[in-house]
């Protein structure tokens, strides 16, 4: 029998308890703005709230513009129908290929190991292959400072590990070399792409090739540098950690900086103790069935390094232009189960960081740096994101909304309420929002800020089926279902337009769900192509709004997604409400990553876990029971892929 794959959909469980906002004080906005609205009913604790959709008129009066730029900026492809094909499928005259797969070499001089099909590379091997589970990917040209379309780096993230995946015979034999290749397996890629022709390849061997993985020192940067709580046996100082890992969305900043997001980390710390209130806010795990690294490897036991956890849950900024740079763990961003860090410039130059927390009930965050961005030097901007204020979103039921700072001192945020410091409120960063009163939120996956729009900023909510459920949070105006399976995405404008303003307005650009049927509850409220679980979201150069969805492997074309087809990618121009289908994704993969060229004439993806059959780990002896993509190979493994799209013609990518 296969083991639970304890992975991602840890995402669906709830870590926050907290009591923020109290019905009453929800009950009480919403009865007040139902006087103003005259609209939305109360019957006994059930509470509707009027949706606050985005229309083209709420759009103009939030100063954002995009009814002009959906003039300017228009779709060209024909949507194409949802697919359960085992293959990825995009429009015609679109050209779709995998070309740096799981297992593939990174590109490493003279150590450039071939994939063996059947899960036997070793760990040193994997050290010097692409991980698994590619996720958050970004595009920086070559040479460093320029725009070149066609020749460049690419940073990607390797999320998770499929224990039943990556060994010949699975967890059977479980050992200390076993874990280390999964360690192997997870963290980032930077790889050097060309294009020859028409054809891009991974140039190989690369001075730019690296392999980042869970043993990769990385410096600990702000205040929670030297934390007492951040200090183990092999790091008496607070300073050196090693590795990252669940390394979910990213983020890329303007001076050339790749920055990966530590997401479900607390699956693998596994505490076999009671567990303490900070342990117990991220969830630390206490299963047996977990990766199975605290096992064999006394850092992941919570019992013995008990420390170690508060290593983890950070941004990391990593040069990619010097692979002999050592990425720095950014504790001024906050410690939650990041998906992403959508960077943007304030007016005044000060970096801003947009950034979710997914987990069911949790929070959006923004970090707004101290120091200014200067165009003309790189050295100094490396050091922008280790001071700064974190702010954490509450959304009020009135299409406003506020950033609460996390500022040891202000808003009860002191010893009374158990933070010693700013480091000690940084490392408990969900109890520090929980005591502000942060609103909470339906999984905030990846952000996406407008480029041609200024402050305005959009966020994926994937889904909550626990919302409004008896116990948990009600709904709210920025949540409005109850029993959200399909998810929604939010858009907020900060006031004057300021990334670094302390207030914005928001509305919701769309509630997700099918185009069809009868059922209320699973509407969507998009014209054209339905989808759910939105999860990635980008813009391109040119304007337009990319959704990528993160179906669970169990759910797909499955119960409230009966008919609803693979993964895929839709797009969008925000205020046209129209949504076509770009690209689907071969069986048990989610859609994910996403990085164009300056040019918008060259689209990079990344397939993640095809094959995944549901919660269990993959059989190892039949690996290809759900999906063989990408190479086809009944006898092979499905692997996990980026994919490089363009156009037939060489046009530009979506026109
Ligand atoms: Fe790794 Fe929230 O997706
Ligand atoms: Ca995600
Ligand atoms: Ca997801």
């Amino acid at each position: 029998m296969s083991r639970p794959l304890i992975k991602k959909e840890h995402s669906e469980e709830i870590s926050n308890r907290s009591s923020n906002p109290v019905f009453s004080e929800v009950a009480d906005a919403f009865l007040s703005r139902r006087r103003f609205l005259q609209l939305g009913v109360v019957a006994g604790a059930a509470v509707s709230f009027p949706l606050l959709l985005k229309s083209e008129n709420a759009l103009a009066a939030s100063g954002a513009s995009p009814s002009k730029l959906a003039k300017a900026v228009s779709l060209g492809f024909t949507s194409i129908p949802v697919s359960s094909e085992d293959t990825v499928i995009v429009p015609e005259g679109y050209i779709a290929r995998p070309f740096y797969r799981w297992g593939d070499a990174v590109g490493l001089k003279g150590n450039l190991p071939e994939f063996k099909k059947d899960g036997s590379n070793t760990t040193e091997e994997q050290a010097a292959q692409a991980g698994m589970h590619h996720d958050g990917m970004a595009w920086f040209s070559l040479p460093q400072g320029g725009e070149s379309a066609d020749h460049g780096l690419l940073a990607m993230n390797h999320e998770y590990i499929d224990n039943g995946m990556l060994f010949k015979d699975g967890v059977a034999n479980w050992s200390a070399d076993k874990a280390r290749k999964g360690q192997n397996a997870m963290g980032v890629s930077v790889i050097e792409v060309k294009k020859n022709g028409q054809q891009w390849e991974v140039v190989r061997p690369s001075a730019f090739a690296r392999r980042i993985t869970v043993n990769t020192p990385m410096q600990l940067s702000g205040p929670a540098r030297h934390n007492d709580l951040m200090k183990t046996a092999a790091d008496s100082k607070g300073e050196v950690v090693l590795g990252t890992m669940q390394n979910c969305a990213n983020g890329h900043t303007p001076w050339g900086t790749y920055l990966t997001c530590e997401e479900n980390w607390s699956d693998i710390f596994v505490k076999k103790g009671e567990m303490n209130a900070l342990e117990k806010r991220y969830g630390i795990s206490d299963s047996d069935d977990s990766y199975r690294w605290n096992e064999v490897d006394e850092r992941f036991s919570v019992d013995k390094t008990p420390n170690e956890p508060n290593r983890f849950g950070w941004v990391v900024e990593i040069d990619p232009y010097n692979p002999n740079s050592t990425p720095r763990k950014h504790t001024a961003l906050g410690r939650i189960k990041h998906e992403g860090a959508a960077v943007t410039i304030a007016p005044d130059n000060r970096v801003v960081v947009y950034m979710g927390d997914d987990q069911k009930f949790e929070y959006i965050y923004k970090f707004v740096s101290d120091k200014k961005y200067d165009p003309a030097n790189r050295e100094a901007n490396l050091s922008l994101l280790e001071s700064g204020t974190l702010y954490v979103a509450k959304f009020n039921d009135d299409g406003s909304g506020v950033w609460l700072p996390l500022v040891h001192g202000e808003g009860g945020l002191d010893s009374s309420n158990g933070f010693a410091n700013q480091g000690d409120l940084l490392i408990k960063t969900r109890m520090a929002a929980d005591v502000v009163g942060a609103t909470k939120m339906d999984r905030p996956e990846w952000i996406a800020v407008d480029p041609h729009a200024a402050g305005s900023v959009y966020c994926t909510l994937t889904n909550n089926s626990d919302r409004g459920k008896e116990g948990k949070a009600p709904v709210d105006a920025a949540n409005p279902r109850a029993n959200n399976v399909f998810g929604h995405i939010m858009h907020w404008v900060e006031e004057n337009s300021d990334p670094a303003a302390p207030r914005f307005t928001w509305d919701i650009l769309v509630m997700a769900g099918r185009t069809n049927g009868e059922d209320e509850k699973a509407k969507g409220s998009m014209k054209g192509a339905a989808f759910g679980s939105p999860d990635g979201l980008s813009f391109d150069p040119r304007g337009v709004l990319w959704i990528q969805t993160d179906v669970s492997s169990s759910t797909i074309n499955k119960k409230a997604y009966e008919g609803m087809g693979n993964n895929q990618m839709v797009a969008t121009i925000p205020g046209t409400n129209e949504y076509r289908r770009f690209l689907t994704g071969p069986r048990g993969c989610e859609i994910t990553g996403i990085a164009f060229t300056p040019d918008n004439r060259t689209l990079f993806i990344n397939i993640q876990h095809p094959g995944e059959g549901g919660d269990d780990l993959t059989d190892p002896a039949n690996p290809t029971a759900v999906s063989s993509w990408p190479d086809g190979d009944k006898a092979g493994r499905p692997r996990s892929s980026t994919v490089v799209i363009t156009k037939a013609d060489g046009g530009i990518i979506g026109t």
